[in-house]
């Protein structure tokens, strides 16, 4: 999962111009992160059943085109079986009903299924229609988008990578993504590599 995870990124890195320091951050975090087992206790809960129809449809559409992917969709539906879902808690002004339509699986990182300090990487799943609150945070972000949706950073506006699309988020840049009239799905990964 690795291997082919680093293929997809470094595709996307050849032609990213201007991120391409922020696309070298998340690559060779991956590419250096230590990664153990995890052992309980796993951050998170079980996946709400509500939520499980939203997570198999997505999986379903998900592209399946290239080898890579191919790799990486296999790896992450054997993990989702064992895996541990979080989910952010709306702020004030955000949907209500947000926090109970959307779940991140914890594949890496602490408290997750696969024990790493330098990175956390999770499976974003939003319900259709929804939109992801605006957010920044210091380390540097890549998504590996496996569905339609939209996403946003403040020095680009809104735009659709599509499935198989690559996002890199700069450190501390405003962001958020928002689902179409179908589910959500993206891997994502916060690099914590100190140097
Ligand atoms: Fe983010």
């Amino acid at each position: 999962m690795r291997e082919a995870l680093l293929r997809i990124l470094a595709r996307h890195s050849q032609g990213s111009g201007d991120d391409g320091v922020d696309t070298e951050i998340c690559v060779c975090a991956l590419s250096n992160a230590r990664l153990d087992i995890g052992l309980p206790p796993f951050s998170g809960t079980s996946l709400p059943a509500c939520l499980e129809p939203t997570v198999a449809r997505a999986l379903a559409d998900a592209p399946r085109t290239d080898r890579d992917f191919k790799i990486l969709l296999s790896a992450l539906e054997t993990l989702l079986s064992s895996s541990r879902w979080i989910k952010r808690s709306a702020s004030e002004g955000d949907d209500d009903a947000f926090e109970e339509r959307h779940r991140h699986a914890l594949i890496l990182g602490k408290g997750a299924l696969l024990e790493c300090s330098t990175l956390t990487v999770g499976l974003a799943v939003m319900e259709p229609k929804l939109c992801y609150p605006y957010h920044k945070h210091p380390p540097a972000e890549f998504y590996v988008v496996l569905s339609e949706g939209y996403w946003y950073r403040e020095d680009v506006g809104w735009w659709n990578p599509g499935p198989g699309g690559v996002v890199f988020n700069p450190p501390s840049a405003v962001h958020s993504m928002r689902s179409t009239d179908k589910p959500l799905l993206a891997l994502w990964g916060l690099s914590h590599a100190v140097d």
